[in-house]
């Protein structure tokens, strides 16, 4: 929430990428025989800025999204203000950071620093580690057993300096399993790690008619694959969708969102508890825990802007700044061509990776930013080289998590986009492993529409398989 002059925003952060904890990753589980992952592929990020061609306007636009992303939240009486009751964290930066602003999980995990920020006295769950990918936790069941799906935060603002006579308390996960892959353990609870938001506006801005065109390109070929997929099309009648007007939802893991400000007012109140004018209730309003105007990010009615600011970019609430930001963010940039890399490319489109993870789309040819008159020249007719179909697919029983979103049933996810996975730590919706073989190894169990594929992976040479890997850590 917004109270105080721009000049008074925490500066964006620069977030260290830990290489040296990406080697000691990579090298765990892997044996001599078979392909190895090379780990995150060092050198520039390549990715955290804005799309090429903007406007002078939308640049303006662009940069006061990415500062309001970087504000670090507080429960009241400081510059921004609203975190809580429950929350998972305090900053959107803080868990898209990887290898840039805009990412996904960061090698120090900023969910164990949060959680007694202040003088909060959480305990960090048993899936959050130090170095372990930033996780979510959703509840097949509630605690009162009726059908949940939801997330439950990690943490309550009870105990913090600024949160004087909240007495609400965590909520258990126990009992523990691995801490690294999340598996085992309270077998009620499920994970999610963050989705990074590198060119998330190109994806915004996809046609579905283009969406299901390429649902259909290739049928032959797909069904002796096994490969079906289906829009995640909104249901009529599911009080889980908030849209409603049948077109294509597609973002998140099983691509349950319509659109970037749906999934910034979401975030704000789901994983920071701050209220928007999209979600305008507190999730938990025990008496005690309340402390502002709700909902806590609004429009600034404002018609003389603090010096310093933006007059233009000053009435903006928060959750529109943050779309600004997530549309104008460009694409990850793929490390050059090698031999290597290019038969790895050969070999993802040989095998079949290809028919889900579809290596591009084109943005309409009429897309707006901020003006009714113009499209915007950086966000029209565009390649999308986002490697996914934007369907979602049965992956059997071995990734299912029993959570139904929308049309996307227990088993069932979005094609994981692969650009920018090159640079990335941790892989799959619950961030299970940070090896790429492991990752594909995993789209093989019962029911799995990409089973045939995986066979065909497995019987590849090692070299074709290495390549495969080059290929990816090239993106
Ligand atoms: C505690 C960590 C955390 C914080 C803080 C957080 N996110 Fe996320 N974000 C996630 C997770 C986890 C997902 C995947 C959720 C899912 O699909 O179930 C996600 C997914 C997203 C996506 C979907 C992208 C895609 O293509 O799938 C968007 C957009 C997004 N977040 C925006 C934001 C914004 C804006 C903020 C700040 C208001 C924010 N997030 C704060 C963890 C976080
Ligand atoms: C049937 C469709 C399908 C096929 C075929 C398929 N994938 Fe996937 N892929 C997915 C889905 C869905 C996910 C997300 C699964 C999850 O997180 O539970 C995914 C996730 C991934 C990830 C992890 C990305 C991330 O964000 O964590 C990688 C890497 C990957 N796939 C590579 C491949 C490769 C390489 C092939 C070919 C050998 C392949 N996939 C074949 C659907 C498919």
């Amino acid at each position: 929430m917004k109270m105080k002059s721009r000049a008074l925003r925490v500066k964006r952060i620069g977030v260290a990428v830990t290489l040296v904890f990406a080697a000691c990753v990579c090298a765990l589980g892997q044996t001599g025989k078979g392909p190895v992952d090379p780990g995150v592929r060092g050198g520039a990020a390549g990715a955290g800025g804005p799309l090429n061609g903007l406007t002078a306007d939308e640049a303006a636009f662009f940069q006061d999204g990415l500062a309001r992303f970087a504000e670090v939240e507080v429960v009241t009486g400081g510059a921004n203000n609203g975190l809580g009751p429950r929350f998972n964290s305090n900053q959107c930066l803080s868990c898209h950071a990887q290898p840039a602003s805009g990412g996904s999980s960061p090698s120090q995990n900023p969910e164990v620093k949060v959680a007694t920020l202040n003088g909060a006295k959480n305990v960090v769950p048993w899936f959050v580690t130090p170095h372990g990918p930033v996780r979510e936790a959703r509840f097949k069941k509630s605690p009162d057993a009726s059908n949940d799906g939801e997330v439950h935060d990690l943490f309550v603002i009870t105990g913090r300096a600024d949160a004087v006579g909240c007495n609400i308390k965590q909520f258990n996960f126990l009992p523990a399993g691995n801490p690294q892959t999340g598996q085992g353990g309270n077998r009620n609870i499920i994970f999610r790690i963050p989705t990074p938001l590198f060119g998330a506006g190109l994806m915004e801005a996809i046609p579905d008619s283009a969406i299901l065109a390429n649902s259909k390109a290739n049928a032959a070929e797909k069904a002796a694959l096994g490969i079906r997929g289906r829009v995640n099309a909104h249901l009529s009648g599911n009080v889980n969708v908030s849209g409603n007007d049948g077109t294509i939802t597609r973002f998140g893991w099983k691509a349950q969102n319509k659109s970037l400000v749906i999934f910034a007012g979401e975030a704000y109140n789901v994983e920071m508890g701050i209220t928007n004018q999209l979600f305008p209730q507190e999730r938990d309003e025990t008496p005690g825990c309340l402390f502002n105007a709700t909902p806590e990010d609004t429009n600034n009615f404002t018609t003389t802007p603090a010096p310093g600011t933006n007059p233009n970019t000053a009435v903006l609430s928060d959750i529109e700044a943050f779309a600004d930001f997530m549309r104008m963010l460009a694409p990850p940039t793929p490390a050059p061509d090698t031999p290597s890399t290019v038969k790895g490319r050969g070999v993802f489109n040989k095998v079949g990776c290809t028919h889900c993870h579809t290596s591009s789309f084109t943005t309409g040819k009429l897309i707006a930013s901020g003006s009714s008159t113009s499209p915007s020249v950086a966000l029209s007719n565009q390649p999308v080289n986002l490697f996914s179909d934007i369907l979602v697919h049965h992956m059997g029983a071995g990734l299912a998590d029993g959570i139904t979103q929308g049309a996307a049933g227990p088993d069932e996810f979005r094609t994981a986009p692969l650009w920018g996975v090159g640079q990335r730590i941790f892989f799959l919706h619950d961030g299970r492993t940070s090896n790429l073989v492991e990752a594909i190894r995993a789209h093989r169990s019962a029911g799995s529409e990409a089973n045939k594929v995986i066979e065909h992976f497995n019987r590849l040479s090692t070299e074709e398989q290495q390549d495969l890997i080059n290929f990816l850590r090239s993106l």
